[in-house]
């Protein structure tokens, strides 16, 4: 026998039930999935957790239920569990929860609600008075329940391990009368408590509709009054206030104690249940390995920090995107002359041009019909050391060749010697008489505004020893910004010596090529596909075909 739970999670089979599956759907869909899972033969019961089911959906699954042998719990309800064995919807609340209330094991109780809050509420009161619930089911609150009071109670009646049964009706509707009958009719043999809440209704002038969709006095037979009175009269224990109903319990049970009834149930040891590790790391309880360090970010409090820096100060404060990087890549508030630097070099390497590896790369790979990320990284392959990606190199060579008081001959002839070409030095296109524009805008701004440019000075000499050697052997863009980056880091008087060479180690520089040539490579992946560009093939006659190289 399968059981059927329509929006809510599932833990363990009823006692009518064998085994279970579960399938989370809103109330409009309820209908439609419970009718299909009704259809499995091995399905016979369906908690509909769902709130709001039309009324109308309701008695037509009601009506298929009664006809085909099948159970609905709910809708609307919280669920129900069989103590120490199942439990199907929210019903019990946490696990700590169900320890307190001793449901881990079985009592002597059944117990049927409409409410599934105060389903939980009486948990708690027959964890204090009994030996505890064996089994408890809220029908749930809607006008329409797809298994009644009565119903439960009478199946409840029926498990031998059930002693007293526990019943918690309100207002509005007949159901209770269903059971009054019932007693009347001497179908429970079991003592029965019962209260219905929803009496205070009466104190207000108007009707009421409470929590439920079913929980609003119609007459004044469906008044909670009116059915505890007709409860009492056919035999219930019935308190006269809620306050009443825990004293009622405990008095009921001491009676089938006294009466050798009820033998109760031996308490044992509740099965631990661990603490919760996110809570308990929480409260400082215990600490466990972290797999990841991360020190420039934090996104754990209310909003998010670079640096420390919250979002809403860099907003406030109109940080640009050289503060931003400032406090991702070098983890401090450099100066406004820096950070504008910094945006300088992501302004003027955003693009060169359609011609360049870099967008060579990208043109073709988008007009291959790759995805944007494809297009972008294929251009990103292309920096390193020739393209784009000297910067480092340049900072390297020319901080060690400046510190160690090289000339620019002893500099340039010991790399020549080594077979290393200085990197920040020379160009396809740019010459002694075709200046790099992005050059000398760099140097200009530095030369006016960073306190000492040494490195670049040193630079611009070495530049005049290879320019006597070769007419395209210039200071390259790559060459000019990492000499200048070497004359921020050391002039700016905010970083150690030790820094400084550990960002040189590292690494940094070549970020900032990587970064501003994303902006031009993600252009043309665009502008590609806005042209429809077919598929590119190199030209034949642009191929030298040669046996002999
Ligand atoms: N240092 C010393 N000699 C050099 C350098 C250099 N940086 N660059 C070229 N030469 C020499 C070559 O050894 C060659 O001499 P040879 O004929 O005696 O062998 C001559 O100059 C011409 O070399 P080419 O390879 O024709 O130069 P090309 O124009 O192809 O190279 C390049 C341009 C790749 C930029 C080259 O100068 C280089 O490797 N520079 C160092 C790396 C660098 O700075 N790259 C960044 C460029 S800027 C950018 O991409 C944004």
């Amino acid at each position: 026998m399968e059981v059927f739970k329509v929006h809510a999670k599932l833990i363990q089979p009823l006692t009518f039930l064998s085994t279970s599956h579960h399938f989370a759907v809103l109330f409009c869909s309820a209908y439609a999935s419970s009718m299909e899972a009704f259809k499995q033969p091995t399905i016979r019961v369906i908690a509909i957790i769902a709130e709001g089911v039309p009324e109308g959906d309701t008695k037509k699954l009601i009506a298929y239920a009664r006809i085909n042998n099948k159970v609905i719990i709910g809708p609307a309800t919280v669920g129900g569990i069989q103590a120490g064995a199942f439990k199907i919807g929210d019903t019990a609340g946490t696990l700590e929860n169900i320890i307190h209330c001793k449901l881990y094991r079985p009592g002597s109780v059944g117990f049927v609600s409409k409410s599934g809050g105060m389903s939980n509420e009486l948990y708690n009161v027959l964890a204090r008075v009994t030996d505890g619930l064996y089994e408890g089911i809220a029908i749930g609150g809607d006008v329409y329940p797809g298994s009644t009071l009565s119903d439960h109670v009478l199946r409840l009646n029926n498990i031998p391990q059930i002693k007293l049964i526990v019943v918690l009706g309100e207002l509005g509707g007949r159901d209770e009368y269903s059971l009054v009958e019932a007693l009347k009719q001497g179908k429970v043999s079991k003592p029965v408590i019962a209260w219905v809440s929803g009496t205070c209704a009466k104190l207000f002038k108007s009707e009421v509709q409470f929590g439920h969709a079913g929980a609003k006095s119609g007459g004044d037979l469906e008044s909670a009054q009116a059915k505890n009175k007709a409860l009492e009269e056919a035999g219930a224990i019935v308190p006269t206030s809620f306050e009443g109903l825990e004293p009622a319990i405990k008095i009921a049970f001491q009676k089938l104690v006294e009466d050798g009834v009820i033998l109760p149930t031996q308490e044992i040891v509740p099965p631990s249940v661990p603490e919760d590790l996110s809570s308990a790391i929480k409260s400082g309880k215990v600490r466990a390995p972290t797999h990841i360090v991360s020190t420039i970010c934090d996104d754990r409090g209310e909003e998010p920090t670079y640096a420390g820096v919250a979002m809403s100060t860099i907003i406030e404060k109109d940080f640009g995107v050289g503060d931003v990087i400032s406090l991702l890549w070098f983890k401090r508030s450099l100066p406004r002359y820096c950070t504008k630097f910094i945006e300088m070099c992501i302004l003027l390497c955003a693009d060169h041009g359609p011609c360049v590896s870099g967008a060579h790369n990208t043109i073709v790979t988008s007009r291959a019909g790759k995805d944007l990320v494809s297009c972008l990284v294929s251009g990103l392959l292309t920096i390193g050391p020739r393209f784009g990606g000297a910067i480092d190199d340049a900072a390297r060579y020319f901080k060690d060749a400046n510190d160690r008081k090289l000339s620019p001959y002893e500099f340039v002839e010991s790399m020549k010697g080594k077979g290393i070409r200085v990197p920040g030095i020379g160009h396809r296109i740019k010459s002694r008489d075709n200046r790099d524009k992005r050059v000398e805008l760099l140097q200009q701004y530095a030369r006016s505004h960073f306190p000492s440019v040494k490195y670049m000075e040193y630079a611009v000499i070495v530049e005049t020893y290879t320019l006597s050697k070769a007419s395209n052997l210039v200071l390259n863009v790559d060459g000019c910004i990492g000499s200048l980056f070497l004359d921020l880091l050391a002039s700016c008087a905010m970083f150690s010596q030790q820094e400084i060479d550990e960002i040189i180690e590292i690494g940094y520089l070549n970020g900032l090529f990587v970064l501003a040539r994303s902006i031009g490579l993600i252009g043309h992946t665009f502008d590609q596909r806005r042209l429809k560009q077919p598929l590119y093939r190199h030209p034949w006659e642009d191929v030298l075909y040669s046996k002999y190289v």
